[in-house]
């Protein structure tokens, strides 16, 4: 009986190492996400503030949002398939995202200043939604159930640990963490064997 012991004594250490590293977040600072890394930044390199103020920010899009917002109209994902209801245009952080991602507002537009750079290459979504994941769409235990294949969330806030829903919604920043960059390509979850999409499809 001795060695299955340890066995359990062994799983339950590495465990506890796997939590640990699991909770430890890398930082913004240096990242892709580090705006004053961009060739053309000249300031006093101030890391936040390409997305975030203290004082006169709004909270319409993201907490305390300081980036410019688009105005862009956008082509939403449809499917034969899809289930979802979809909103008529991206709403939440999704739409934060996309004031940088979709090529139309610049990078240095911030603080009520308007800029000139605009995001380059692959990291351009652009506005045709439709080759993208969805996103802007409830995710409850209804779509759940109705799909047969998904993970039914924890509760309107939160698919599984880790995965948050914004106002019980599936957006952009369900997938990616924007301030840590640990998993690459600023992912919640390591996408290892497609991990970070088996936590909320069930295939
Ligand atoms: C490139 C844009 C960007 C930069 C730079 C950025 N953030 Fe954020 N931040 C966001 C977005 C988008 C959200 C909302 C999505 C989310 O919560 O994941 C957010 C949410 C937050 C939140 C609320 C949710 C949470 O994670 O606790 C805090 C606090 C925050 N940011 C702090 C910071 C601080 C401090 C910095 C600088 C060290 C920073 N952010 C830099 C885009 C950014
Ligand atoms: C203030 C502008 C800005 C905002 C807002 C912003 N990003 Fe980015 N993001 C960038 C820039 C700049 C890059 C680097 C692009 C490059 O490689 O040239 C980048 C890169 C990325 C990358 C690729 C990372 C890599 O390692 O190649 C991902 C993924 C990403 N952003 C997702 C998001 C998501 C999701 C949000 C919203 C939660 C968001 N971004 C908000 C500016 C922004
Ligand atoms: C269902 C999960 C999921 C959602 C939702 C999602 N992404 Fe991603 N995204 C990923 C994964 C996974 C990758 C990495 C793909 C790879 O490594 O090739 C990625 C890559 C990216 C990249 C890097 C592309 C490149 O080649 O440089 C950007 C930029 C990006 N996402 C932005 C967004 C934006 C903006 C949204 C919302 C409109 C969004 N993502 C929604 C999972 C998601
Ligand atoms: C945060 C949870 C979440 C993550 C992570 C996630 N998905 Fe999804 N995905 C969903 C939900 C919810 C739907 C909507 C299902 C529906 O309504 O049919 C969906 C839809 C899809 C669809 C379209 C289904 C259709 O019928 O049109 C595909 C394909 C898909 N996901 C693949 C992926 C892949 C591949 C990954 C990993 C890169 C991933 N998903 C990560 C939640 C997630």
């Amino acid at each position: 009986m001795k060695f299955p012991k340890m066995l359990i004594m062994m799983v339950a250490v590495l465990a506890g190492l796997a939590l640990v590293a699991s909770t430890q977040a890398a930082s913004i600072v240096g990242s892709k996400h580090d705006l004053t890394k961009q060739s053309w930044y000249s300031g006093d390199g101030q890391v936040c503030v390409f997305c975030h103020a203290p004082h006169g920010a709004s909270n319409t899009l993201a907490p305390l949002w300081n980036h410019g917002t688009t105005t862009a109209t956008f082509t939403m994902y449809s499917s034969p398939t899809f289930q979802g209801v979809i909103a008529a245009q991206p709403s939440g952080n999704s739409k934060a995202c996309l004031s940088c991602h979709d090529g139309t507002v610049a990078l240095d537009t911030y603080g009520g200043a308007t800029g000139s750079h605009i995001v380059a290459g692959s990291a351009n979504v652009g506005t045709d939604l439709t080759n993208d994941h969805p996103v802007s769409f409830t995710y409850d235990a209804a779509l759940a159930t109705a799909d047969g294949g998904l993970v039914t969330p924890a509760s309107a806030a939160l698919v599984v640990t880790g995965v948050p829903l914004f106002y019980g919604k599936l957006e952009c920043a369900s997938c990616h963490a924007v301030h840590d960059p640990q998993y690459g390509m600023f992912l919640r979850a390591s996408n290892a064997a497609s991990a970070l999409c088996l936590k909320c499809h069930s295939k």
